[in-house]
């Protein structure tokens, strides 16, 4: 039986990506993070644009005996960003915490990327930070605060391995520089703005398009050396929208199994030799 508790009683929050995209326990993060915020208590406006990853995230949701909203709409597009922040208000009279877990890759480096790829992954990753912040923040501020949580990736601070993807890094990098001024600006309104940098999580996404070289690698190159899931993320978002971090504002969190306190000579061992 799933651990439950109140660490987000009375708060409404909207979680974009929040379908499912592994099965089981095998999930997604943003599918980990509803799921753990409403057995925490909390109403939860569930945010996709694939309507049947995001059905089943409610009925798993509702199976539990927790409460969310389906909300079918794309991140890059401004009427639905403003209409995911009405439903919350409308199903639930207010809201609290805004998670931005909306993301997207792709190969290309400056040199080959197609423009239009670019603009795709800037406008999913970054761009709709602003869109979704624009319209949820008012309604925040008028219950007296709230809590944003944006995830970022490692990749926003350090290159990647493996083929290029210029376009992601450098939008999870803006997402950082945008966290930050965020929380100064909206600070004395109470909202707290914070990141999360990821490292190489074994989620469903990753599982799907890494083969068992690569995914062992990803798991050998964090010093704790054991894979870690859309749940060690999903809990580290959760203490981030709770009260209990009501004084933690403007911090990127890695959740990397240590990957970034790391050289890369420190690993080296690791990387090629006995375990
Ligand atoms: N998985 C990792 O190893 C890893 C590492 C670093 C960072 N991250 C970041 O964590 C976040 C979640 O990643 P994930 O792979 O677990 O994904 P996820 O399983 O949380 O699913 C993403 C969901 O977003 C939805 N989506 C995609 N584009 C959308 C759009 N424009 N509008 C509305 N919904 C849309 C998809 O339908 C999908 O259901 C991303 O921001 C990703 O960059 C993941």
């Amino acid at each position: 039986m799933e651990e439950r508790g109140t660490r987000l009683e009375g708060k409404v929050a909207i979680v974009t990506g929040a379908g499912a995209t592994g099965e089981a326990e095998f999930v997604g993060i943003g599918q980990a993070i509803s799921l753990l915020f409403t057995r925490q208590g909390a109403k939860v406006i569930l945010v996709d644009r694939d309507e049947r990853n995001a059905q089943i995230t409610l009925s798993q949701i509702e199976n539990e005996g927790g409460e969310a909203s389906v909300f079918v709409g794309d991140v890059t597009n401004l009427e639905s960003c403003q209409a995911m922040t009405e439903a919350a208000v409308q199903t639930y009279g207010k809201l609290n915490v805004l998670i931005n877990n909306v993301g997207i890759s792709g190969p290309g480096s400056v040199t080959d990327v197609a423009e239009d790829f670019w603009d795709t992954v800037m406008d999913v990753n970054l761009k709709s930070v602003m869109l979704t912040s624009k319209f949820a923040i008012p309604e925040m501020i008028k219950d007296g605060g709230g809590s944003i949580v944006n995830l970022s990736s490692i990749v926003g601070l350090r290159a990647g391995g493996g083929r290029p993807s210029h376009a992601y890094a450098a939008s999870k990098g803006g997402i950082l520089g945008l966290s930050n001024s965020m929380a100064v600006h909206y600070g004395r309104d109470n909202i707290r703005v914070n990141s999360i940098a990821p490292g190489h999580v074994y989620s469903p996404m990753v599982a799907r398009h890494t083969d068992q070289e690569l995914l062992d690698l990803r798991r050998r190159a964090g010093p704790l050396g054991f894979d870690g899931t859309a749940w060690d993320v999903a809990y580290a978002i959760l203490f981030l929208a709770s009260d209990e971090a009501r004084w933690i504002s403007g911090v990127t969190l890695p959740v990397d199994a240590g990957l970034l306190a790391a050289t890369p000579l420190a690993m080296f061992p690791y990387l090629t030799g006995q375990e």
